[in-house]
């Protein structure tokens, strides 16, 4: 019984963690409680950086293959097959399967569940919306992303607050410049956030990624300064996801550890991307072919 009497999401009953043939390289992590200490820094040569765009196209192409399939009455589940047959099928592991103990292939994160949403029986239903992210690894280097798709047709404020969000990330990545501190980002994101009254999350954030999944840089997307002065440079890579609901930013975890919803219930969106700095501008890591 995914929903209760209110319509609110409660949890499912998720299926066993699904198979990675043996073949597959598997990132440092898996099988520990929880990742190495990672040293490097957030910046990577060229060679390093078309490793992460080989990753990030794949976890790219199975958001594509995830949005084809949303409809009422498909379960999480089936949709976390999906990105995880495309991503295996494609020679990546995904990454996020044995992160400090996540037992699925990507996160779905239906209506008020902000982030890190178990894939599980819950059926979705006309109205609803979905949060798909997915991470690959590939050679030695992860690529994320991840996109808020509607179920069927949705409200007119739903609707709005999920291209917003979309826009809240595109903004947040064009402020991202070679000399400007990160916290540029969040300020961007959460200035034209609050023109439409919406919650900007601020305890979940964006991350250098790359040879590690998440590196220690931290990427805010609420107005952070003068905390979070990291420089940006030339040919770093992080990711900006931010998260807008259509209430408050105060959230609530489930007792399985992971699920993370709006306190108020109220519906929240959100859009990733895995991005590298250039001297003059940003490229997309995490596109399809
Ligand atoms: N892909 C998520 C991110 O954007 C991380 C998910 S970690 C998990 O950073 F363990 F919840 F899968
Ligand atoms: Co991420
Ligand atoms: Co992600």
């Amino acid at each position: 019984m995914p929903f209760d009497a209110h319509g609110h999401l409660i949890p499912g009953s998720a299926p066993q963690s699904l198979a990675v043939p043996p073949h597959i390289a598997r990132p440092p992590y898996v099988g520990l409680t929880a990742p190495p200490a990672y040293t490097g820094d957030n910046t990577y040569t060229e060679a390093e950086i078309e490793r992460i765009r080989a990753a990030g196209r794949i976890a790219s192409g199975a958001l594509d293959a995830v949005g084809a399939a949303v409809r009422p009455g498909i379960t999480t589940a089936e949709l976390d097959r999906i990105a995880h047959e495309y991503v295996v099928s494609r020679g990546a592991y995904p990454s996020t399967l044995g992160y400090r103990g996540y037992p699925s292939s990507s996160c779905t994160s239906v209506n008020e569940v902000i982030c890190h949403g178990i894939p599980d029986d819950t059926v979705l239903r006309e109205g609803d919306l979905v949060n798909v992210d997915v991470t690959a690894y590939l050679d030695g280097f992860h690529g994320d992303t991840n996109r808020t798709f509607r179920v069927g047709r949705v409200a007119e404020d739903v609707e709005l607050l999920i291209e917003r969000t979309h826009e809240a990330m595109m903004r947040g990545i064009r402020a991202a410049k070679p000399g400007r501190q990160v916290n540029v980002i969040g300020r961007v994101i959460e200035t034209y956030a609050k023109r439409f009254g919406y919650g900007v999350v601020r305890d979940f954030t964006g991350h250098g990624v790359g040879s590690s999944f998440h590196s220690g840089l931290i990427i805010p997307h609420y107005d952070s300064a003068p905390a979070y002065a990291d420089v940006i440079k030339p040919n770093m890579v992080f990711t900006v996801e931010p998260m807008l609901t259509l209430g408050s930013h105060e959230w609530d975890q489930w007792d399985d550890g992971w699920t993370v919803t709006t306190r108020d219930k109220s519906i929240t969106a959100q859009f990733e991307h895995t991005i590298v700095v250039r001297e003059d501008g940003f490229e997309l890591l995490t596109v399809s072919e």
